[in-house]
């Protein structure tokens, strides 16, 4: 008779344990009664990179990466990106259900009514170098925010945490804005809260002397649609982070300052901006083949390719090579799009990319559109973290409602020194 359970044998000792099996997972506390003696600290799982540990239980965002499946409160993200917007989906992510109208409505006024910042943060960003990094500057000033709230240090109270993600959400994009303005030199724009959360994105990059400026309708769905796609994607990399910070009761705005410490990593969030630089350099379809052959001596990576979950196209990376066409409408075709298509086309019959399952991620195609877009490449990190906030902050809720969670502490496999008596200097 079949049982949830899975039974292990201690060959050190004979003896055999029974371990309840939930959800497919056993419980790691479980092993530590396994014990060659009664003193003995008893048995951990070893596992660098938490590559087989799930760290929680969820119901935010959903991902089969044998299939390329990619969900969001169950919505798959195909659907989410053909028929919502941005705003909508932040709310179904943050809330768990789409909102109805009434609710949308006031979700919507709320966060295009908090868009400005305080003077000083203006300030304070203005004081950054002329080429500063705009993502050092984002992380930078969302930390510095706490500090503008410093209520936001009372995670406890629900209502205060509600405050404290409208304005994340609302504000992200005018840091960003200001960041982008800051290394161009040119005067900051205020956010026009008339326009949509994209259009107003974009009225705070491009506005020069016009009264009232007016999106691209193309180039503002397209990028409504880049955000709705980054917006999150469970355990990765920067939401560890933010879990692991939150989890030490630390503010929003610090814990989401390095969450996007972490996204800015080249192996992370920071890859658009190195596919970009790689296609560059590579410059013409006639180079990749000796780029590809540099790859698989091991000499670099291909940037944007592979994905520790998805072993199949990333569902987003389809989306965005859709998208893509449509934004070459309006501003012309980014030559570097027959770059990153030969190679992707190489990667796909080359043995060494398919045995590894390496596919393009979400990274390949999004720097081409945004480059398309005229954002400067240092930019695309900052495009990453504006939608990641809303995953960040919606995993920060779960993690704090979540009875199981505790704070974050990982144990280790001491391999160092046994004791020994110090030995003074002149000794050694
Ligand atoms: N180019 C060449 N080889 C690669 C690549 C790549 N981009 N990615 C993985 N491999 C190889 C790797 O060398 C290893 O080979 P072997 O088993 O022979 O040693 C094998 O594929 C498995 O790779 P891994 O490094 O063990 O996989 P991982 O899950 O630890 O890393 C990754 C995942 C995304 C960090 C990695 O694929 C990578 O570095 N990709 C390039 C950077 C990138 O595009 N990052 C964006 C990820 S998507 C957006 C996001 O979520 O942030």
């Amino acid at each position: 008779m079949s049982k949830d359970t899975v039974t292990i044998t201690d060959n050190r000792t004979g003896k055999t344990y029974e371990l309840p099996i939930t959800n497919d997972t056993i419980n790691a506390i479980d092993l530590r009664q396994i014990k060659v003696n009664p003193d003995d600290f008893g048995m951990l799982s070893y596992d660098p990179a938490f590559k087989n540990t799930a760290s929680t239980e969820s119901t935010i965002t959903y991902i089969d990466g044998d299939k390329g499946i990619l969900r969001y409160r169950g919505y798959p993200i195909e659907q989410l990106a053909e028929d919502s917007n941005y705003l909508e989906v932040a709310y179904l992510i943050l809330n768990g259900e789409l909102p109805t109208e009434t609710a949308y409505a006031e979700w919507e006024y709320e966060i295009l009514h908090h868009t400005f910042v305080h003077e000083n943060i203006k300030r304070f960003m203005q004081h950054f170098r002329y080429d500063a990094h705009p993502m050092g500057m984002f992380i930078a000033t969302v930390a510095a925010m706490s500090t503008f709230y410093p209520e936001c240090r009372n995670i406890a109270d629900p209502h205060n945490r509600e405050i404290q993600i409208m304005r994340l959400i609302a504000k992200v994009p005018t840091v960003a804005a200001f960041s982008y303005r800051h290394i161009r030199g040119l005067p900051y724009v205020y956010p026009d809260n008339d326009l949509s959360y994209a259009g107003n994105f974009l009225n705070m990059l491009d506005k020069m002397t016009e009264v009232n400026y007016k999106p691209n309708p193309v180039l503002e769905r397209a990028l409504d649609v880049l955000f709705i796609l980054h917006a999150d994607h469970e355990q990765n990399c920067g939401t560890a982070a933010m879990r692991v910070i939150g989890s030490s009761q630390a503010d929003p705005y610090t814990a989401m300052a390095g969450a996007a410490a972490a996204l800015f990593g080249p192996l992370h969030g920071g890859a658009n901006e190195k596919v970009l630089r790689m296609l560059l350099e590579i410059g013409d379809v006639k180079n990749v083949p000796a780029f590809m052959e540099g790859v698989k001596n091991r000499e670099r990576l291909l940037m944007g390719f592979g994905h520790r979950v998805y072993k199949n196209y990333d569902p987003r990376a389809k989306i965005i090579k859709r998208i893509a066409d449509e934004v070459f409408e309006v501003k012309g075709r980014n030559p570097l799009l027959d770059v990153a298509l030969e190679l992707e086309r190489i990667a796909l019959e080359d043995d060494f990319f398919v045995e590894r399952n390496l596919y393009p991620n979400v990274d390949f195609y999004s720097g081409i559109i945004y480059q398309a877009m005229g954002f400067p490449i240092s930019m695309f990190p900052v495009l990453f973290a504006i939608p990641r906030t809303v995953g960040w902050l919606a995993q920060w809720q779960e993690m704090l409602a979540d009875p199981a969670q505790k704070i974050a502490r990982p144990r280790q496999v001491y391999l160092g020194y046994d004791e020994r008596d110090f030995v003074p200097m002149a000794n050694r």
